[in-house]
């Protein structure tokens, strides 16, 4: 047996006796999702929540860590799919939001705190003007019919393997399957739904992250005809895919030159990987940008904007509208998020935290060798079970997913609670210690052990 089949035999085994021992520990979120599914597709509010045989419910939580229905405690390296960089609780942002409950927590009109929290996002992520919205998928969606009515085209280019939210445009090749998906070059537009209509995909098309020639034909191919290009600039769905050294430019001068809209989805990114997300980070300014997760504190609350010229089409006949856009509830979490917590101090010490976690799991590897690497920025990371980095979708396809499996259920069986799903990552929060980041490298490290133990 190869040295391969004899880890995945080892993966197998351990993914049974863990899965095993995690439904011993939470027989009372067996018991909600029971009740939760007579009311609710999977028993959960959205279908990235579930989890098979039940999901784990969570009941509260505090600082770094939180507790589920069964009473066991985790620190919370899960970050609510990335939006916990302020913790649970925070002493400030439960001031903010106990003052804003006291006060009224809907007008739809816009308050003072709605404005300061605008100006706060143009401050840090350079831009002209931005709108509210509820949630990424509706930033995503807007900046896209903005984009559309900007240059009065139809056509939008994503990359493969991301997601941007799960309006129809952009539910495309989101983690197409390898028989679906079509060639290298031109990677086919597969919906990720059913319901989408079949006419929606004849407007999006799809080509591969860190290939700036790929782009370069595409748009030469439909010059004229496309309004915009979407890309996470480092992708975060299928766990961390860094951009190339010079690809990021590459990409602005390509959309400058074609008079095609930049958007940048940072709902991921924004206020996580840098003060200034990756627009901060990488040194490249989109047309437009998106944000949500974490700007909101852990509330749900999202935005979009940049140059003020493409903004004004909405003073022009593109709607962009919401009850609750900037509502003042979300609108004070998210400004005391944003300039009492997030401190440049704060971006340090994730920093610091994250390369410790980054670190010790890369140690990990190397001692037993796993066939895996590690991501670190700032609050976010991850270990992928590939032992180069990832350029693409297509590298992601290749990753070992028993290993993933296997090393879930190892990590909430000691606390570690993390995102069910191979294309997510860590989040850290500014409440972390390094004794919560131990934790996680300890467990890890014991992970690493039993695979490589065969
Ligand atoms: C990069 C990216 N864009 C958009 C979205 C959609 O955000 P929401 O779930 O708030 O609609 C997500 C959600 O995970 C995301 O990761």
């Amino acid at each position: 047996m190869s040295a391969g089949d004899t880890m995945a035999r080892r993966a197998a085994e351990i993914t049974a006796t863990e899965t095993e021992r995690l439904l011993e520990r939470t027989p009372k979120s067996r018991a909600l999702y029971e009740r939760a599914v007579s009311h609710m597709p999977y028993g959960v509010g959205s279908s990235f929540q579930a989890n098979d045989p039940y999901p784990i419910y969570v009941e509260q939580g505090m600082g770094s860590h939180l507790w589920d229905v069964d009473e066991n405690e985790y620190v919370d390296f899960h970050g609510g799919f990335g939006c916990n960089v302020v913790g649970h609780a925070h002493p400030k942002i439960v001031e903010a939001v106990d003052r804003a409950v006291r006060t009224g927590t809907h007008f739809a009109t816009t308050t003072e705190v709605t404005v300061a929290f605008a100006e706060e996002l143009c401050r840090r992520f350079g831009l002209e003007k931005v709108r509210f919205t509820n949630s990424g998928t509706e930033a995503t969606m807007d900046a896209i019919r903005i984009a559309r009515a900007a240059t009065g085209r139809d056509d939008v280019v994503k990359m493969e393997g991301s997601y941007h939210g799960h309006h129809d445009t952009v539910m495309f090749s989101v983690l197409p399957n390898a028989d679906a998906m079509g060639g290298r070059e031109q990677p086919s537009t597969t919906p990720m739904s059913k319901g989408i209509p079949a006419d929606v995909a004849l407007h999006t098309h799809v080509v591969a992250f860190n290939d700036a020639e790929a782009l370069a034909r595409m748009l030469d191919d439909r010059s004229g005809s496309v309004a915009c290009v979407i890309l996470e600039p480092v992708m975060m769905n299928i766990g961390v895919v860094l951009p190339e050294a010079g690809y990021l430019e590459a990409v602005r001068e390509l959309c400058t030159r074609h008079g095609v809209v930049l958007i940048f989805d940072e709902v991921k990114s924004g206020a996580t990987i840098a003060a200034g997300g990756a627009i901060e980070r990488f040194g490249v300014q989109p047309d437009l940008a998106c944000f949500a997760k974490a700007i909101g504190g852990g509330t749900p609350t999202a935005a979009f904007g940049g140059r003020a010229d493409v903004m004004e089409v909405i003073e022009h006949g593109a709607a962009q509208q919401g009850t609750f856009n900037g509502n003042p509830l979300v609108a004070a979490a998210g400004l005391a998020a944003l300039t009492q917590v997030l401190t440049a101090d704060a971006y340090e010490y994730l920093g610091h935290l994250g390369t410790r976690l980054a670190d010790g799991c890369s140690k990990a590897i190397a001692e037993h060798g796993i066939p895996a690497h590690t991501v670190d920025l700032g609050a976010k990371g991850c270990v992928s079970y590939r032992s180069e980095p990832l350029r693409n979708y297509r590298d992601f396809l290749e990753t070992r997913t028993e290993l993933y499996n296997a090393s879930y259920p190892w990590a909430v069986n000691r606390g570690v609670f993390m995102t069910p799903g191979d294309e997510e990552q860590w989040t850290l929060s500014v409440q972390h210690t390094e004794g919560d980041i131990d934790r996680y490298v300890d467990a890890f490290a014991d992970f690493c052990a039993a695979v490589a133990r065969g």
